[in-house]
């Protein structure tokens, strides 16, 4: 069978074969691809789908016929159907047929154990070629893994393959359950517009110019936080939608700029309440698609414990290797990058000892990521501490490490000191690639965590003042109110995030609906009363007429799925994803358009 040959050829020999192509005139599938088994024997049946392989053999031509569920053998006999058979000798991968015939056991020693079908042929009487196709940029191929930026050009080959459909497949059956689950327990799913004002969650907004409102612009929504609060205002009470929400940020293996959140709101709710509901959701989707029971209630974790022990909002629990804080016991270090730092940090691995030099150095290049100037470690060997580091502890330093880190003989320990935020970026990074390195992760465990007592702001160098950790919608802890102008980084945030195995997979709070409280907010976040006025006005308006006490959460529904299907990157679970530089390679987009267009938005390209 034909696999290779130029461009040229295979065009012209698409062209000569497209002339056999045969409208379907009314055929009919009897089954899919996956359905025939030997209690079908002798059954007349109709199959349709690709042509996943050709073989030639004895006079037989054999064709593994592929649809979306799965393949069938099926045989053309110069003996049984002469025409038929002399025809498919056209037959090359991805052509598209019919094929009628009738099912046959596999004779002995032909059936194959890993099909569903591989016990069955079916023997083709008649079929028809329905489209020929060139010979495609790839091969259909589980066991292979092409390219993905030839994945993302030929995205519908790529889609033809098992995984991919089986992905899709699995989200569809997410959606469905999500919907059930929550119009059981009273939910009104309600579409809010995409051309709306910028909603301040944090990214960059994608601008929409308005032809009919020259200068001025739409932004796509960073997601639908405004319009579920005004439904909540509008008395819907139980809010939610499977949500497209757009961020022009830089992204990575979990982030895509345009990407789906399940996202819901409750009036007449505290946190628990809130929290109730989405483990509810979690519960019965997990059990619907993994048959997986998860634990009732998650357990929660406060984010100053989370920072501490993990160093990330969103820590991994399945596994140990916590950080230890020893700054207070390297206080009077002669190592004067300890004994100086605003905060020392300790991660101890045992049988780290036999780390490499390059090895280390390879950990020293991975911390310089998240703005480590180096990595200080020390090996515990019998009868030494082996580190470059150890000439500068003292006795009493190294009896504390000790018990601070239950040392042992075989383990290895690792230093970082300096700001807080970097010590906390490198190790608790550091501490993920060591679970990884060192096996130390059980793959089948499904740790759900809530992170809560999350601050209400966090101080933006860039923009030079504080901005909400969350969005500005989300309400103070009510004891910390009076400190929102005086002390905003001692402020506590009605805030919660949903996390699994290490993947922030939702959050949300409760929100200010009482309007002179969210003036408060918008005022401790730099607005002025006009600037607050000016751009939520209407969110003002709406908490001044009667809004109910509401809060609510969002999922991230493509993060979950990569997780549920076990996926390592989040565009194995979308059907048309865009690159890490948000280009879409099969429709080129974004592209140039033309001069006519730019003048009717008023606009300028350079
Ligand atoms: P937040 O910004 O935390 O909250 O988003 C909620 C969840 O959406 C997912 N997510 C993303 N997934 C893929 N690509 C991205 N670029 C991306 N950004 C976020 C994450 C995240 O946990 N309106 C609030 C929710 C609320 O307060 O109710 C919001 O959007 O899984």
């Amino acid at each position: 069978m034909e696999t290779t040959c130029n461009a040229a050829q295979d065009r012209d020999i698409q062209q000569e074969h497209q002339k056999l192509v045969e409208p379907l005139g009314g055929w009919q599938r009897t089954h899919d691809c996956a359905a025939l088994r030997p209690g079908h024997l002798r059954e007349e049946v109709c199959l349709m789908g690709w042509v996943q392989f050709r073989r030639d053999h004895g006079g037989l031509i054999f064709v593994d016929l592929r649809d979306r569920e799965g393949l069938t053998q099926v045989v053309f006999s110069p003996e049984i159907a002469p025409e038929a058979h002399a025809r498919a000798h056209v037959l090359r991968v991805e052509y598209v047929i019919a094929a009628r015939g009738y099912v046959r056991e596999r004779p002995v020693g032909m059936t194959n154990p890993n099909l569903r079908t591989g016990g069955i042929e079916v023997v083709v009487t008649a079929w028809k070629l329905l489209n020929t196709a060139r010979t495609p940029a790839f091969m259909l191929d589980d066991r292979l893994e092409p390219a993905e930026n030839l994945r993302l050009e030929y995205r519908y080959l790529d889609l033809r393959r098992p995984r991919l459909t089986a992905n899709l497949r699995l989200r569809h059956k997410m959606a469905q359950s999500v919907r059930r689950y929550l119009d059981a327990q009273g939910f009104i799913e309600v579409e809010t517009p995409l051309l709306t004002r910028s909603t301040p969650e944090g990214a960059r907004d994608f601008l929409v110019p308005s032809r009919l409102n020259r200068g001025e612009f739409y932004a796509l929504p960073q997601s639908p936080q405004l319009f579920k609060q005004l439904l909540m205002a509008g008395g819907l009470e139980k809010y939610f939608q499977l949500a497209r929400c757009f961020r022009d940020e830089d992204l990575r293996a979990d982030r895509q700029p345009e990407f789906s959140q399940i996202d819901i709101e409750m009036s007449f709710v505290d946190e628990d309440g809130v929290m109730e509901l989405a483990e509810g959701l979690m519960r019965s989707l997990f059990k619907e698609t993994l048959g997986s029971d998860l634990p009732q209630p998650f357990p929660r974790m406060g984010y100053a414990e989370a920072m501490r022990d993990y160093g990330v909002d969103k820590p991994d629990t399945r596994f140990g290797l916590l950080l230890h804080d020893v700054t207070a016991m390297l206080r009077g270090s002669s190592f004067r990058l300890f004994s100086g730092a605003a905060l020392v940090k300790a991660l101890k691995v045992g049988g780290g000892e036999r780390l490499s030099r390059k090895e280390i150095d390879d950990y020293t290049e991975f911390c310089k990521i998240y703005g480590a100037q180096g990595l200080a470690w020390i090996k515990l060997r019998p009868g030494e501490w082996q580190s470059p580091i150890a000439k500068f502890l003292s006795g009493d330093e190294r009896a504390a490490l000790t018990a601070e880190l239950d040392l042992r003989e075989g383990d290895i320990v690792f230093f970082q000191a300096g700001d807080p935020d970097m010590v906390n970026a490198v190790l608790g990074n550091l501490r993920l690639r060591l679970g990884r390195d060192f096996g130390l992760i059980d793959d089948k465990l499904l740790n759900f965590l809530w992170v809560t007592d999350f601050p209400m702001f966090e101080y933006s160098a860039e923009e030079k003042r504080h901005v909400a950790c969350h969005h500005p919608f989300t309400q103070a802890k009510p004891e910390h109110m009076g400190l929102l102008l005086a002390d905003p980084a001692a402020v506590g945030a009605r805030a919660y995030d949903m996390v699994l195995n290490g993947v922030e997979v939702g959050g949300g709070s409760i929100r200010n609906h009482n309007a002179e409280a969210q003036r408060l907010m918008f005022k401790a976040l730099g607005f002025s009363a006009e600037q607050a006025e000016e751009q939520f006005g209407f969110l003002l308006r709406a908490l001044e007429s009667g809004a109910p006490p509401h809060g609510g959460i969002a999922f991230g529904f493509d993060r979950l799925t990569m997780l549920i299907t076990g996926s390592s990157s989040i565009r194995d679970v979308i059907a048309f994803p865009k690159t890490q530089k948000a280009t879409c390679l099969l429709t080129r987009a974004p592209s140039a358009v033309s001069p006519v267009q730019l003048r009717e938005l008023g606009l300028k390209a350079n």
